[in-house]
């Protein structure tokens, strides 16, 4: 049996801080090293300030940091004491050459086994934790073979991460599986079953499966695809919901009781964002691609376009309802994280729904409780976002501290994020400071059950997935026939 005093983690990010933390937590006497390059990012693991925000995050890291979890930027001599090394380095879409836009760049990992292989001696276990392509671990693997050092051999494993941000301690503490995949060699069974000792000091041992690595990788893909394909299907009925009556709120309730289909993730909303659910489905649609099997990534593909149709089709009801112009309205834009309980904000729906009204010409005034208002200006003045004019941000975009400044003298509000502050808001005071007609746009439906009450107050609600205000539905029908969504011409109300 292989001992593990030591674990080193590559990758102080999302994954790697919590991840190890976690463990730290749960092996008082195994010493955990998160290492990163990236030096400010360490300082501030070392701080009070954490680079990072997700809920018990902070208490668990003062539990043990500085008893058996340290943060560091010495990779060298992490890696150098490791039993067992964590790649936890980010995996990105390829922004360049060939696969752009889709394949997942790698020099990451590829940097990491490269150092790994530089200066490990003896035996490591070295673990994919990060997402990876399917056969990746092949790649790592080449790399340590063609060492010359005579007393170095190893294990690589695959261990996917499924956390999810906002509830990742949660998450870590009480996973629904862990997965490993490994060598079906003896040496291979050896590694995973030294990994599995680690996560049996707190994960009942009927929740650790083991698979062939190349399985392991692949249901990480699949797991991601298949979350997101449940929030673009019921998005996708949202649209039908708006056009007919139907309410996408009660469908997901009738259908979700049904035990083959299931509740979660049938919240209806302007679209899935955060760092993986894109990104993984481009590198499996790029997979399928490359080995010609052009019917599978033709369907993936479609979970994507229909996301990116949410958000395009929500911000056009918005111009259409503001009597088909924004140019020269402020609107507020409560919530710019990808979702509720985080502060990270890659790939969030908020900024492409920003983005739309600001191509409209909107003036907006924009409030999240934890994202910092240099990442708000970085992701709207991104080239992808503001193109050939990120001057226009500085023009257009006002960031606030606090919802009820955010909405002085707007037309509309539109909530963005699903933040539980925004359900408790004082709305007759907002509606005090809105000009009228005053609209809220609820594009994560966290307001349903306060429609009624805001439609006395005097606001015309707006949600995702049901018609609110009876007046507006021959308008809603008539923008919604509109197949390019381009905003109707009249407003017939
Ligand atoms: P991140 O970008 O927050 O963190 C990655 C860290 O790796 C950065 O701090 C970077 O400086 C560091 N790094 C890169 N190359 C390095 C090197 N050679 N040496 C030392 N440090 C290096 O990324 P995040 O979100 O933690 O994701 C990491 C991986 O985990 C990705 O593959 C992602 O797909 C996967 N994942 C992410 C989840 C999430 O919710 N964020 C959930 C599950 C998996």
């Amino acid at each position: 049996m292989v001992q593990v005093n030591n674990i080193c983690c590559i990758g102080a990010g999302y994954v790697g801080g919590p991840t190890c933390t976690v463990i730290a937590q749960m092996c008082p006497q195994i010493t955990v090293t998160v290492v990163d390059i990236n030096e400010e990012r360490i300082r501030a693991w070392n701080s009070n300030q954490l680079p990072i925000y997700e809920p018990d995050l902070q208490e668990v890291v003062e539990s043990c940091r500085g008893r058996n979890l340290f943060f560091s930027t010495n990779v060298k001599e992490a890696i150098k004491n490791a039993d067992i090394i964590f790649i936890s380095v980010n995996t990105p879409t390829k922004t360049f050459g060939m696969g752009k836009g889709r394949a997942a760049d790698l020099k990451y990992v590829e940097a990491c086994a490269r150092q790994i292989a530089d200066i490990a001696d003896g035996y490591k276990i070295v673990v994919e934790k990060s997402t990876v392509p399917v056969r990746a671990a092949e790649i790592i693997r080449r790399i340590f073979q063609t060492s010359t050092k005579p007393n170095l051999s190893f294990q690589v494993l695959s261990n996917p991460e499924f956390l999810a941000e906002g509830t990742a301690i949660e998450n870590l503490k009480n996973p629904d599986r862990i997965l490993i995949g490994g060598d079906e060699t003896p040496a291979g069974q050896e590694a995973i079953e030294a990994l599995c000792e680690i996560y049996k000091h707190w994960v009942p041992k009927n929740k650790i499966i083991t698979t062939n690595t190349w399985s392991s990788e692949l249901s990480k893909l699949a797991a991601n695809a298949f979350l997101a394909q449940r929030i673009s299907s019921i998005n996708s009925i949202s649209a039908l919901c708006e056009v007919t009556g139907a309410d996408v709120g009660e469908v997901a309730h009738a259908i979700g009781t049904d035990n083959r289909i299931g509740r979660p993730f049938l919240q209806a909303s302007i679209g899935f964002g955060g760092s993986c659910f894109q990104k993984d489905i481009l590198n499996l649609i790029y997979i399928c691609e490359t080995l010609s099997l052009h019917e599978v990534a033709l369907y993936w593909q479609q979970v994507l376009d229909i996301n990116e149709y949410q958000r395009r089709r929500f911000a056009s009801r918005i111009v259409s309802c503001l009597f088909n112009t924004v140019a020269d309205k402020k609107i507020a834009v409560l919530g710019f994280a990808f979702k509720k309980d985080t502060g990270d904000t890659r790939e969030s729906s908020s900024i492409h729904v920003c983005k739309y009204l600001m191509d409209e010409g909107a003036h907006l005034a924009i409030y999240d409780p934890k994202v910092k208002k240099e990442q708000i200006i970085r992701d709207l003045t991104h080239p992808t976002i503001s193109e050939d004019n990120p001057g226009r941000v500085s023009k257009l975009v006002t960031i606030v501290s606090e919802p009820y400044a955010a909405c002085e003298n707007t037309h509309a509000l539109v909530i963005c994020t699903e933040w539980d502050i925004f359900k408790h808001l004082d709305y007759e005071r907002l509606y005090e400071k809105m000009l009228k007609p005053a609209f809220i746009f609820d594009g994560r439906r966290v307001l349903d059950v306060l429609h009624k009450k805001l439609q006395q107050i005097g606001f015309q609600v707006e949600t995702i997935g049901k018609r609110v205000h009876p007046a507006l539905s021959s308008h809603v029908l008539s923008c919604h026939k509109k197949q390019d969504q381009t905003p109707a011409k009249k407003i017939k109300t």
